[in-house]
């Protein structure tokens, strides 16, 4: 979908080797499905970014989701600045629209050396979420305070949390919430649209993801197809399926060595940007130390469109499953209004690698002219 009644670029050769290899490592940031909601305009030493209208219901409420990819754009643009002596300045605007720039972003000139970049910009390229199960083994203190030293931006708050019952507690608390995303229409569609069962229409779109990048394979993918149909999720609903389905999508949280969750202070523009930064930031130290990272923000997402949303998106019966059993997360992580959680997730040491990687929108996609 196009942001703005301009065209796209068709001659990649008028832009810089410099804004190109700048823009190709913000593609590379991860986004809430795959959505890769962004396009860019350059022009002299400044780059735009715009945000596309959500493809994701209620799922990207107050542009939650999309804001904290906007971050992790963000951060490995920074990086990547930094590979052309250039460090950025940017400004966000709070009033953004299809047509507003979100962020923009410029570039000067910077010659101090980060010891560190070439490993980061390594990680930018090797990050990948990952979806299958880790080992359970304890994060030692080293890793722990490695986490723990990242540079926090302000209002924002990150825990981590590993012993054993509480992984229990956050399994048990996600698999009952996790049903709704299988009872609701909206949300069953915003899945079912990313993800492609025909490999062309996939390469050609390029969000989303197929089913070998979930890690689906075997039976389950048979599955993953027949219950594309509304209806026959519906019909299986009849037999507990959506309970089983809230259950396998959580398994991970049994199978990791530490559970974290990054929280903000407010909702504002800058606050979760910075915050999509840190989530960045914290997911490219997993990658160097060799560990998977698997993000799970299905419950944040009940959890404030409870509290902050009053519930308003929310049916009488959601709104009774997630009052009767979302206190043991917020005691857990101490949420509040002024302690939102926004990415839940599990880290462990991997024992299968992934086969194949979601892919990204192409240059001439993303730029406007
Ligand atoms: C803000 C945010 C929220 C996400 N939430 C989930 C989630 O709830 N469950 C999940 O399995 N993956 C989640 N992801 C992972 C994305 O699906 C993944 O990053 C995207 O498909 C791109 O793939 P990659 O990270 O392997 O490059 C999230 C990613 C982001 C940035």
């Amino acid at each position: 979908m196009l942001l703005q009644s301009v065209s796209l670029v068709s001659n990649m050769i008028n832009l810089e080797d410099s804004i190109k290899s700048i823009i190709n490592a913000g593609l590379l940031a991860p986004s809430f499905y795959n959505t890769q909601p962004w396009q860019f305009k350059v022009s002299n030493n400044k780059i735009e970014l715009f945000l596309a209208e959500s493809e994701l219901s209620i799922y990207d409420w107050h542009k939650i989701q999309s804001l904290l990819s906007v971050g992790a754009v963000i951060e490995n643009i920074v990086n990547e600045a930094k590979k052309w002596n250039l460090t950025c300045d940017y400004q966000v605007n709070d009033q953004f629209s299809i047509t507003e720039p979100v962020v923009i972003i410029k570039f000067l000139e910077n010659l101090t050396e980060d010891s560190r970049l070439n490993i980061k910009l390594e990680a930018i390229k090797n990050r990948h979420a990952n979806y299958y199960m880790f080992e359970n083994e304890s994060l030692e203190q080293v890793q722990l305070s490695y986490f723990n030293k990242l540079n926090k931006p302000p209002g924002i708050q990150l825990k981590i949390i590993s012993d054993e019952q509480s992984k229990k507690i956050i399994f048990n608390v996600a698999s009952i919430i996790d049903q709704i995303r299988f009872m609701r229409k909206d949300l069953h569609f915003a899945f079912y649209n990313k993800l492609h069962f025909s490999e062309k229409k996939h390469r050609k779109i390029r969000t989303g993801f197929n089913l070998e990048n979930l890690g689906i394979c075997g039976f389950a993918s048979y599955f993953f197809r027949i219950t594309k149909y509304w209806y026959v999720t519906k019909f299986l609903r009849n037999f507990g399926l959506a309970k089983k389905f809230g259950e396998n999508a959580n398994l991970g949280f049994l199978n990791c060595s530490a559970l974290g969750l990054i929280s903000v202070e407010n909702l504002d523009t800058l606050t979760l940007i910075r915050a999509g930064q840190f989530m960045q930031q914290l997911w490219l130290e997993t990658t160097i130390l060799n560990y998977g990272l698997q993000p799970h923000t299905t419950l944040c997402v009940f959890d404030y469109l409870e509290r902050l949303g009053n519930g308003s998106e929310l049916s009488d019966s959601e709104l009774k499953l997630i009052n009767e059993n979302i206190n043991n997360y917020r005691e857990l992580f101490n949420l509040n209004s002024k302690n939102i959680g926004v990415f839940l997730f599990r880290l462990g040491k991997i024992t299968t690698p992934i086969i194949s990687k979601t892919l990204r929108k192409e240059l001439k996609q993303v730029i406007l002219s």
